[in-house]
C-alpha cells in the first residue's frame, strides 16, 4: 500500500497533529516528501500502523500506544502510570528555567513529578547547575521517571513522599508543581485512560494546591519561588489562598495558549 493512500484514508480517523506525529514516528520529519513520491509503505510497518490505529479507535491516547510523548521538543518515555505531558505545562517548565537562571538558583523540587518531564527538562537546559529533586507518591509512576532519567542521563534525584513530608525545611531554592487539579467525578474521554491519582483532586479540584500553598513555605529559602500549574477556572480560588496564607508576593500569573490562566509564579515574602 502506498503511503499516500495510508494517509488518505486515515486522516479522519487521527486528529491531524497525532497523525503528522505517528508518520514523523514512523518514516522521518520529511514524511510529506515520502507521500508526494508514491512511496510504498513497508508490509510490517503497515501491520504496525494497522494495530496502533486499532487502540486509537478504542479510544487510547497515542502517547501510550507509541511509550512516548514530546515534551519542549525532548522525547519522554510514558505509559498509563504517568500523565501524558501536556502543552501548557511546558510553559510552566519554561518560566522554571527562567527564574532559576535569573536568579543562580541551587536547589530545585519538581513535585508530583509524573514522568520526571519538568525535572528533566531543566536539567536539560541548565546542564550541571542546579541540584534538582524530583518527588511523586507513586512509585509506579517514579519508575517511569527513572526510565527518563536513564534516557536523559539527567543527574536528578528521585524521592518517593507524599508532597513535602519527605523533605527537611527550608530546602529549596524553587519549588515547581503541576499537581492533580481536576474536579473529582469529571469524566472526560480523553482522560480515562490516565491515572486517577495524577489528576483528581476533591469537590473543585484544589485539594493538593491549597495543601502546597500551606505546605510550600516551610520548605522555600527567604525569598525563594513557588510555581504552580492549576485549572483555567482555579484562578480566583487561588489567588484567595495565597492573600490567605500572607507569606507569597504574586510575581507573574501564566496564561495558556488559549489566553487562560493556568499557573502562577509566587516568591517568598513574609508580611
Ligand atoms: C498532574 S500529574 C503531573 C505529572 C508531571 N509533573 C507533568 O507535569 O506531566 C500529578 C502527579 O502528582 C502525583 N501525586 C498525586 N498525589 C500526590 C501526593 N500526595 N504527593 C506527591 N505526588 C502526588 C501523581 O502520582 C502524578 O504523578
Amino acid at each position: 500500500m502506498k503511503l499516500k493512500d495510508w494517509f488518505k484514508t486515515n486522516s479522519t480517523i487521527f486528529s491531524d497533529t497525532d497523525l503528522r506525529y505517528l508518520l514523523k514516528n514512523f518514516f522521518t520529519s520529511n514524511y510529506f516528501l515520502l507521500l508526494e513520491q508514491e512511496t510504498n509503505i513497508d508490509p510490517e510497518k503497515l501491520i504496525r500502523l494497522e494495530e496502533i490505529k486499532q487502540a486509537y479507535v478504542k479510544g487510547v491516547p497515542l502517547a501510550y500506544i507509541l511509550g512516548k510523548e514530546e515534551f519542549l521538543g525532548w522525547e519522554f518515555k510514558v505509559n498509563n502510570n504517568v500523565l501524558i505531558p501536556r502543552k501548557e505545562t511546558e510553559l510552566i517548565a519554561e518560566k522554571s528555567i527562567e527564574i532559576i537562571k535569573n536568579n543562580c538558583l541551587k536547589t530545585i523540587l519538581d513535585l508530583c513529578c509524573g514522568s520526571g518531564n519538568i525535572a528533566i527538562s531543566i536539567k536539560n537546559t541548565l546542564g550541571l547547575g542546579p541540584i534538582i529533586f524530583s518527588s511523586d507518591l507513586s512509585i509506579k509512576a517514579l519508575n517511569v521517571a527513572k526510565l527518563n532519567k536513564d534516557l536523559h542521563k539527567s543527574d536528578i534525584h528521585l524521592i518517593n513522599s507524599d508532597l513535602l513530608k519527605g523533605f527537611k525545611y527550608k530546602s529549596f531554592d524553587l519549588i515547581v508543581s503541576n499537581p492533580p487539579y481536576v474536579e473529582t467525578g469529571f469524566i472526560n474521554e480523553s482522560l480515562k485512560h490516565e491515572p486517577d491519582t495524577a489528576l483528581y483532586a476533591g469537590k473543585e479540584g484544589l485539594f493538593f494546591i491549597n495543601r502546597i500553598l500551606n505546605q510550600a513555605y516551610l520548605y522555600l529559602k527567604d525569598k525563594s519561588f513557588l510555581i504552580l500549574e492549576f485549572g483555567y477556572k482555579h484562578k480566583g480560588w487561588v489567588e484567595e489562598f495565597i492573600n490567605k496564607t500572607k507569606v507569597y508576593k504574586i510575581v507573574e500569573w501564566i496564561k495558556d495558549y488559549s489566553g487562560h490562566f493556568r499557573g502562577v509564579i509566587l516568591r517568598l515574602e513574609p508580611e
